[in-house]
Formats: C-alpha cells, structure tokens, sequence
C-alpha cells in the first residue's frame, strides 16, 4: 500500500526557518525517517513538498487511483485554502493533518482548519515526531481497511459457494 505525504508552502525551510517555533530538523530528515518507518511496516511512502496551491490540488488529484492515504501539512494554506479542502473531499482518500507546532496555541488566525473537517484526524504540536504520530495513525487505518476488505470478499465467497450448492 502507498501513503503520499505533501507538504505545503515553507516546509521546505524547515532546519532554517523560525527553529524556537519548528526546531532545527530539516525536511529531508523527517521523510527519511517515515520513508525507514513505512518499509518495516510494507507501505511505500511518496513525498511532495511545493509553494503553490495549484500544485498541491493536482497532487492531491494524482493521488486518486495511486494512493492509499495522504499526511498532507497544507502549512499557512491550512487556514484559507477551500481549493485543497474541496480536492481532498473529491479524492476521499483517508487523510490525516500534520502539523509540527501547536497551532491552537499560537495566533488566532492559525487556530482555524479548514482541512480538519475533511480528515480523518489532525496531530499538531509534537514537532516533527507529529510525523511519526501520523505514520502509525495512517497504517493503522490501512490495515484495518485491508482487514475489511478481505472479511468482506471472504464472506461473498462464502455466500457464492452457497447458493451454487
Ligand atoms: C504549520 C503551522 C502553520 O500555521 C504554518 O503556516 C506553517 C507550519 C506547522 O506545521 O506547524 O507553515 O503547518
């Protein structure tokens, strides 16, 4: 199974920008470790990072049919973006929101998600390890999801075997 995780504008200056707020670890880091997380668990993890809204809505679209789940950070488009909202409603992929400060503890105007209602759950103020939170809330989700899959096709074979008899 496939897990994309995308990230929005200035994450990519992570290790550089404001480290009192998000510390000094550099993004490539934090995707090495859930990319070694994700093999010893059998998923593959693909990562995306851009500064531009459209780009984020067509990953996001590219996702249909390629992925099983996003971690998406939208970063500041968390708190205006209805364009990643609506994309993420039309892809209906299980997503969890990620962020690596506690938003609800800084500005009011970052206090707002408008991702939140269209995801499964949101991890926020852990630092990059709010990364990791999602990597075990994501395979967790996908494992239950193949265990219904596989209940449900068992029990229409059995169903099927029946009324052949
Ligand atoms: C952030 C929080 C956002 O408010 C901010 O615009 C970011 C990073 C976080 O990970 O803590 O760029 O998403």
């Amino acid at each position: 199974m496939k897990i994309a995780v995308i990230q929005g504008p200035n994450i990519n200056m992570l290790g550089v920008r404001e480290q009192n707020i998000y510390g000094p670890m550099k993004m490539d880091d934090i995707h090495k470790q859930m990319e070694d997380f994700g093999k010893q668990h059998g998923m593959e993890v693909e990562f995306f990072q851009s500064n531009l809204e459209g780009e984020i809505v067509d990953k996001i679209q590219e996702c249909l049919g390629d992925a099983d789940g996003i971690i998406i950070n939208p970063a500041a488009y968390t708190h205006t973006s209805i364009a990643i909202r609506d994309a993420l409603t039309a892809v209906a992929l299980p997503t969890i929101e990620v962020h690596i400060s506690n938003v609800y503890a800084r500005e009011k105007f970052r206090q707002k998600s408008l991702i939140a209602p269209v995801s499964m759950g949101q991890i926020t103020g852990f630092g990059p390890y709010s990364y990791h939170l999602a990597m075990m809330g994501m395979i967790q989700i996908l494992n239950e999801i193949q265990a219904m899959k596989a209940q449900q096709q068992a029990a229409q074979a059995a169903q099927q075997a029946q009324q052949k008899q």
